[in-house]
């Protein structure tokens, strides 16, 4: 359930309105984008329309392995970091600068137990205790050579949005523990995973992209499960 959350961009719109809409109350207040705290800029983006949420995308790659975003995520709008453009710039040159920089991703799903926020220089690890109980690592990283900020910045967003002390985790937690509640119940056999379903995209690379609300991440990931307790995997 934690690794289907970090495929799911249809939740975050309802799930964390009651971080969303206040933040997006005090950023009106502040009015100039500039002198807005970074963790208004971290909020605000949850309470996005739903057709940006559409318009991020995903992509399967094989093996229940997948990410969301591409070319846009929920990270998109953060500001710049000039100092660490222009460490990139020094580093690689303007053609490989250009080109890291123009990968957006929003998350990384290393299937089953390993999510990658690139823009944010963190990595999610899920490890099953047992049926019903998961812990969840979130480890954050500091990037040589890069300025200070950007760490303060990963951990910002941790802080904010990740730890059990968030103010947005904890909606996710209240989530899967009503579907736990949810699943429970004999009223139903089956649940469903067909949004979007046949309305995806192959790629050249092999791998296959549709909406950012399609449910293809899910059955992506079952299926590869089912290989795994079938001993197909290459
Ligand atoms: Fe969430």
């Amino acid at each position: 359930m934690l690794v289907e959350n970090v495929s799911d961009n249809l939740h975050a719109l309802p799930t964390h309105r009651s971080a969303s809409a206040p933040a997006r109350e005090i950023a009106d207040g502040i009015g100039n984008e500039g002198e807005m705290p970074a963790v208004l800029h971290m909020l605000t983006p949850f309470g996005s329309p739903l057709s940006f949420f559409e318009e991020i995308g995903q992509t399967i790659c094989g093996n229940g392995h997948s990410f969301t975003g591409g070319e846009l995520s929920i990270h998109s709008a953060y500001p710049e970091n000039e100092e660490y453009n222009k460490a990139m710039l020094a580093a690689h040159g303007e053609e490989r600068f250009q080109q890291i920089l123009s990968v957006e991703r929003h998350n990384t799903v290393i299937y089953p137990s390993l999510s990658l926020k690139c823009n944010l220089q963190t990595i999610r690890v899920f490890r099953p205790v047992s049926v019903d109980r998961t812990i969840l690592e979130t480890w954050t990283f500091r990037l040589r050579g890069a300025p200070e900020e950007m760490l303060k910045r990963s951990l910002l967003y941790n802080q904010t949005v990740f730890s059990p002390a968030s103010v947005a985790g904890h909606d996710d937690n209240e989530a899967f523990c009503r579907m736990q509640q949810g699943l429970k119940n004999n009223g139903l056999d089956w649940v469903s995973l067909h949004r979007h379903m046949g309305v995806e995209t192959r790629n050249e690379d092999g791998t296959i992209s549709a909406p950012g609300t399609s449910d293809i991440a899910y059955r992506h990931e079952y299926e590869a499960w089912m290989s795994y307790m079938k001993d197909e995997v290459e």
